[in-house]
């Protein structure tokens, strides 16, 4: 989200709530000032700036006293400004008077950090969250730890678990093997849909993936040495958000690069995946990185740590205990070292989930997905297979024959 806000406070409290909603990742591309003096400081001040995007207007008068200030600051408010207002009465009556009037929201204050936010996000922007499919960045820590595989993996369990379709993207344009592991032969890659700039049309992207199966989609990766990609950061997000909304998930095999689109992408991720090898390189790299991303995304689901190929050197590996005393968050699971099933699933071009996986294996998939709290959008396959079985299991078996015919 990209928006100016100027908020008017006049409690310490909301100031806070203010500030800590500033600091939210999914406020990073937009400018929020805090001015004191609250709604009826806003006119004089508002005289001799742009109108924002939003406004955040704190009243501590009562209603009679309130709607008067709100009169006055009109005339200094553009029309596609959206307007929020803290007040201090807890009443539907003025609430429902106050969004008649077309104010988007109204809240009770002095509110709490996330009430603010979720106000924000709600009233800021047309595209709400939750009209977009989860995003899943995965990353390897260090080169060869098996993220690839396990984003590749991911997708398949994901796809056949929601029973929806997953887009597969392979981001390493140079080096991908997405494309190998699914034995599919992409002629596009990310790097080229996204050259066409603005011309792109992100509202059917579908036809630059391949199909894999009933679930899988990938846009692949195809070896290119000869180009250089640096998306703008807005190129990106419109792209993804494209994705997301066509697709029931979305999941990031991302390159080892630490460039600004990587790092953009780990910001906007519903969902972080960082797969290590248990030993101490990969600890001491992952330290830093989880005390990035824990510093960059406040306010969104911590990066979840998988250990990979568990078991290949036994005897110099560290535990996950070691992980959880550095890292203060013990690792969301353990992945098996298996090398004869993720060699003939590499030769196969078949995910190990779906052909010659362990239950180990299968074990630590659904703990690594169980961890990554995923919320599917409303209106997916997935969501509605889950409302049917809710449905399914509440009605009385004499009413389900009209819940499925309506
Ligand atoms: N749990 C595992 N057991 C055995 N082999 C594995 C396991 N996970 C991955 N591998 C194998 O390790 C190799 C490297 O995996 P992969 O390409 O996924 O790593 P990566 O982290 O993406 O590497 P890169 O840094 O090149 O992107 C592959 O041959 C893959 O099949
Ligand atoms: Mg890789």
């Amino acid at each position: 989200m990209r928006i100016s806000v100027e908020a008017f406070v006049q409690d310490g409290r909301t100031r806070a709530a203010v500030e800590a909603m500033r600091e939210d990742v999914r406020m990073r591309r937009s400018q929020v000032r805090v001015h004191d003096g609250g709604l009826a400081a806003a006119p004089a001040a508002l005289g001799r700036m742009d109108s924002p995007d939003l406004l955040i207007l704190e009243s501590d008068k009562r209603s009679e006293g309130m709607l008067a200030d709100l009169d006055t600051v009109a005339d200094f408010v553009a029309p596609e400004t959206r307007v929020l207002v803290i007040g201090i009465e807890d009443s539907i009556a003025l609430y429902r008077q106050l969004l008649g009037m077309g104010l988007a929201d109204y809240l009770v204050g002095p509110p709490s950090a996330g009430d603010l936010l979720d106000a924000v996000l709600r009233s800021g922007s047309a595209e709400t969250a939750q009209n977009l499919a989860p995003l899943i960045a995965v990353l390897g820590v260090r080169g060869g730890v098996g993220a690839s595989a396990l984003a590749c993996n991911l997708a398949c369990k994901i796809g056949h678990d929601i029973s929806g379709e997953v887009a597969l993207v392979d981001l390493d344009i140079s080096a991908g093997t997405a494309a190998i592991s699914l034995n599919l032969n992409p002629r596009q890659s990310a790097a080229d849909v996204m050259s066409q700039g603005d011309a792109l049309d992100t509202t059917s992207l579908d036809r630059y993936l391949l199909r894999y199966d009933d679930h899988v989609m990938l846009l692949g990766s195809t070896a290119q040495l000869d180009v250089t990609f640096r998306p703008p950061s807005d190129m990106m997000e419109s792209f993804m958000n494209g994705l997301r909304r066509q697709y029931d998930a979305v999941i990031l095999d991302l390159p080892r690069q630490w460039t600004s689109w990587v790092r953009d992408l780990l910001l906007d991720a519903s969902a972080v995946v960082l797969v290590v090898y248990p030993d101490l390189s990969n600890l001491r790299d992952v330290q830093k990185m989880g005390a990035f991303l824990t510093e960059k995304r406040s306010g969104a689901n911590p990066a979840c740590v998988v250990l990979n190929k568990v078991g290949m050197a036994q005897k110099a590996e560290l535990a996950p205990k070691d992980f959880e005393d550095v890292l203060g968050r013990a690792p969301v699971a353990s992945v098996p070292f298996e090398p004869v099933a993720f060699g003939q699933a590499l030769n196969n071009g078949e995910p190990v989930v779906k052909k010659g996986a362990s239950k180990a294996f299968l074990r630590s998939m659904d703990q690594l997905v169980d961890s990554l709290k995923l919320e599917m959008k409303p209106g997916t396959r997935a969501a509605r297979k889950a409302r049917k079985s809710l449905l399914g299991s509440l009605l009385p078996t004499s009413k389900k024959n009209t819940a499925k015919s309506g």
